[in-house]
This record gives structure tokens, C-alpha cells and sequence, in this order.
């Protein structure tokens, strides 16, 4: 069954038990491994590298980075620093790379101007308020830094679908917040940052409906 319609499907079941992120990633982590492992993280990596800019000799803050898939993938582009930041201690134990800190992406732990490149993967869904992120995402840039952004596109949460893992036996849902392309745009133009590029990437086998949601932004001063 496609993707979309599995998601659906699980939506229409009995409802679930929704986890906050902390408590889902607790569980979830096992089963985490830092590598795209279902089709939508595999769209996702594709638009992402398609708007990556070179790493080479950058400083890179992987947000939210999980287990690390974006780090690893920025050390092996020859990035000079990766910082791996996530407010999950299982998810940061589970991180293989040597810079980590446990922090939410509303309060970084970094200097201001500090980074080159930041990279945040399906992770500000999971939270009600985009701008509180975002805030920290532009200050802790260097001027003219990139910021690439990506989560679940809003169409597919809004035509049902639901983030889901199954542990143990159990399926459960985990807390988000679909934001529409406005509020991303309206809280880059707040807080100092220009959307570049978007990308809304969809399965050949069923292309109408958009998978993840993908921008690349500068920090505007
Ligand atoms: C779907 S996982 C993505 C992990 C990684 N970015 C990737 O794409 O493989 C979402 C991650 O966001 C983290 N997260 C959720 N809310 C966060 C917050 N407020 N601050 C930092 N990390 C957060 C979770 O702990 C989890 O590791």
C-alpha cells in the first residue's frame, strides 16, 4: 500500500495513544537508525541535498539531529564542525558523532553567529510554534548562513495522516502541528531570514499529493 494511504489507513483505525516527542523518541530510538530508512525520508534527504550548499569547511549545526543522519552526512561533505543538538537524551545517546548537546531548539547553547549551515529535519512539527525555532536558527547564523528546513508537508497531515511508530507490538502517534507554508514564511520575514528555494517533493507513484516540505533560507542581514 502506498505511503499516503497507509498513513491514512492508520488514521482511520481506533484512535491511538499520542506521546509527547520526548516520551515517543524515548521509545522509538531503538528502531532510529541515522539513515533515511522509509520512503519519505527518502524524498526528504533527496530534496535536501538537492538544496544543500557545499559543507566543505563550514561549521554545522544538525537541529534536532536524532540519531545524526544529518551530521554524518555533513562530515563526510567535509564540513569542518559538526554540532549535533537535540532535546532527546536517548535520541543523543544513540548519536555516534563526538559534538553533542542536549538543548531545545527554542534556547540554543551557541554563540550568536556563530554557524555556518544549519540543518533541521523533521523535527519543528513537533512543536505548536515555529517562530521560537526559527528565532534561534537566524541568531546563532552567520551572516549570509543557509538554514535548510524540513518536516511533513502540511497537506498530508491535513488530509489525515498521522506520525506513527510501532514498538513492542504497539503503534503509537506522536505530537504535530502542521504549519502551512504561510507561517513559515511569515515567521522567516520576523525573525531575519529569506526563503531561497521550497521543495515539495512526491512519489511518482502517487503525485498528488505532496510527501515533506523543504526550504532553504539565508539569514537576511
Ligand atoms: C523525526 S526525528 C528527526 C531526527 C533527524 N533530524 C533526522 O532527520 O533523522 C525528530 C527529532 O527532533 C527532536 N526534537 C523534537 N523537538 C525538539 C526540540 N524542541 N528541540 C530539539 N530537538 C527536538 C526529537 O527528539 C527527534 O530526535
Amino acid at each position: 500500500m502506498h505511503i499516503v494511504n497507509r498513513l491514512r489507513a492508520r488514521f482511520s483505525r481506533p484512535p491511538l495513544q499520542t506521546l509527547s516527542s520526548l516520551e515517543a523518541y524515548e521509545r522509538w530510538v531503538a528502531t532510529y537508525p541515522p539513515r533515511a530508512h522509509n520512503p519519505l525520508m527518502e524524498a526528504e534527504q533527496r530534496a535536501m541535498l538537492d538544496l544543500l550548499p557545499s559543507l566543505d569547511g563550514q561549521i554545522v549545526l544538525d537541529l534536532a539531529s536524532g540519531t545524526g543522519r544529518y551530521g554524518i552526512l555533513a562530515e563526510g561533505d567535509g564540513a569542518r564542525q559538526v554540532v549535533e543538538i537535540d532535546n532527546s537524551a536517548a535520541m543523543l545517546r544513540a548519536n555516534p558523532l563526538s559534538y553533542r548537546a542536549q538543548a531545545t531548539s527554542e534556547a540554543l547553547p551557541l554563540k550568536s553567529k556563530s554557524v555556518d549551515v544549519v540543518l533541521c529535519a523533521l523535527a519543528l512539527g513537533h512543536l505548536p510554534r515555529l517562530e521560537p525555532s526559527m528565532r534561534e536558527i537566524a541568531r546563532v547564523l552567520k551572516r549570509d548562513g543557509i538554514a535548510l528546513i524540513s518536516d511533513f508537508h502540511p497537506f498530508l497531515c491535513l488530509n489525515g495522516a498521522r506520525r506513527t511508530f510501532t514498538t513492542e507490538g504497539q503503534t503509537y502517534a506522536v505530537e504535530h502541528y502542521p504549519h502551512l507554508y504561510g507561517d513559515y514564511h511569515r515567521a522567516a520575514i520576523n525573525v531575519g531570514l529569506r526563503i531561497e528555494q521550497v521543495a515539495e517533493p512526491r512519489l511518482e507513484a502517487q503525485p498528488e499529493v505532496p510527501l515533506v516540505i523543504v526550504f532553504r533560507l539565508r539569514k537576511a542581514d
